[in-house]
C-alpha cells in the first residue's frame, strides 16, 4: 500500500531522473532515499565513456546521503521506463544499510504501476557486515 510519503518519494525519484546522464544507454533512472528522519535524498544514473565506470541511480543516492551524514534509511524508490529493479551491485549497496529497507520500483510514465519489496527479498542470504569476522577474533 502506497502512503502519501511513498508517493512523494516516487515523485522525487521521477524528478531526479530528469538529470540522468545516460548518453550511452539512453536508459534514464532516478532514485530517492527516505532517511529515518524523513529527509529525501535523490540520485540519477551517471554514465561514462569508459562504460564500466557508470554509476546507477541507487548508488548515486546512497553515496550522496552518506556524504551528507545519513546512514539510516527507511525506503528507496527507483523510477525508470520501463520499470527497473536494482542491479545486483545496488542490492548489495542497499543491504549494507539494513535488511529491512523497502524498495519501491515504479514506471516513470505511470507511478501507480509500482512494486515493493524489502531488500532482503531481492537479495536473500546476502553477504553483509554480519558475515565478516570481527577484528581480533
Ligand atoms: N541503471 C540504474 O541506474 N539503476 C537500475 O536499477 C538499473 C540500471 C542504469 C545503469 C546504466 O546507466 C543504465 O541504467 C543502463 O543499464
Amino acid at each position: 500500500m502506497m502512503t502519501p510519503n511513498d508517493q512523494a518519494l516516487l515523485e522525487a525519484a521521477r524528478a531526479a531522473r530528469e538529470n540522468a546522464y545516460a548518453v550511452y544507454s539512453h536508459f534514464q533512472v532516478g532514485a530517492a532515499l527516505r532517511t529515518r528522519d524523513g529527509t529525501i535524498i535523490t540520485g540519477c544514473n551517471v554514465e561514462n565513456g569508459s562504460y564500466g565506470l557508470s554509476i546507477c541511480a541507487e548508488r548515486t543516492a546512497i553515496v550522496r546521503a552518506v556524504a551528507m551524514g545519513y546512514t539510516e534509511f527507511d525506503t528507496i524508490a527507483v523510477v525508470a521506463h520501463p520499470l527497473a529493479t536494482p542491479c545486483g551491485a545496488c542490492r548489495e549497496f542497499i543491504i549494507e544499510f539494513g535488511q529491512e529497507i523497502r524498495v519501491l520500483c515504479a514506471d516513470a510514465n505511470d507511478l501507480s504501476r509500482v512494486q515493493s519489496w524489502q531488500i532482503a527479498e531481492l537479495l536473500p542470504d546476502s553477504f553483509d557486515r554480519a558475515s565478516l569476522p570481527r577484528s581480533g577474533q
